[in-house]
């Protein structure tokens, strides 16, 4: 396994729109996302889409089925790991759910987000194959803020221009705070 380096905010590779994987699914690319699901899984993550580790590319993995308990090893925190190659969102409800989030790129920091509820979504699954699902409660909200990492958004840019500045400033402070930690945490 190899561990990627997860990029922070303000980095540019956030803001960049991705561009759709051409020729289909190839062991390349399952290695990506082999990765990407142990990194995220390290830094407890439920979810990482490839602009998070520099990849400008429509991947996204999600693991909303990972154990409850704490401090487990990245290998023992493998529940159901569902992998998203070009996805699509075919529906959104008008109904809204409010969650709590937070993203590994702009750590430590959270806040509500509303989102909907439920959304039909089409994608390329780990074979390659197209599937197309309904999801809702909190597959929902994840694949919608994962989403929005391959079209440059971070939940961040959902808040008020006063709500973020304020939360980008404590992004700094924990930032310079947590260098060793983070400079730890960043390995290849
Ligand atoms: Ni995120």
């Amino acid at each position: 396994m190899t561990l990627l380096q997860i990029y922070v905010a303000p980095h540019s590779v956030l803001k960049k729109k991705t561009t759709p994987v051409e020729g289909g699914v190839t062991d390349d690319l399952r290695k990506l996302m082999d990765d990407m699901l142990d990194t995220m899984y390290t830094y407890d993550g439920i979810g990482l889409a490839a602009p998070q580790v520099g990849v400008s590319e429509q991947v996204l993995v999600i693991d909303i089925n990972q154990p409850k308990e704490r401090d487990l090893s990245p290998e023992k925190k493998r529940g159901k790991p569902q992998f998203f190659v070009n996805p699509e969102i075919l529906w959104s409800s008008e109904d809204l759910r409010i969650y709590n989030e937070g993203c590994l790129s702009v750590p430590g920091q959270y806040a509500d987000v509303a989102r909907s509820d439920k959304i039909r979504l089409k994608y390329l699954d780990y074979d390659g194959k197209t599937q197309e699902i309904e999801a809702d409660g909190l597959l929902a909200t994840v694949l919608q803020h994962e989403i929005d990492h391959l079209n440059g958004v971070l939940f961040i840019d959902h808040l008020s221009n006063l709500k973020r500045s304020i939360l980008m400033r404590k992004l700094k402070k924990f930032t310079k705070e947590n260098k060793e930690d983070m400079a730890k945490s960043h390995v290849f």
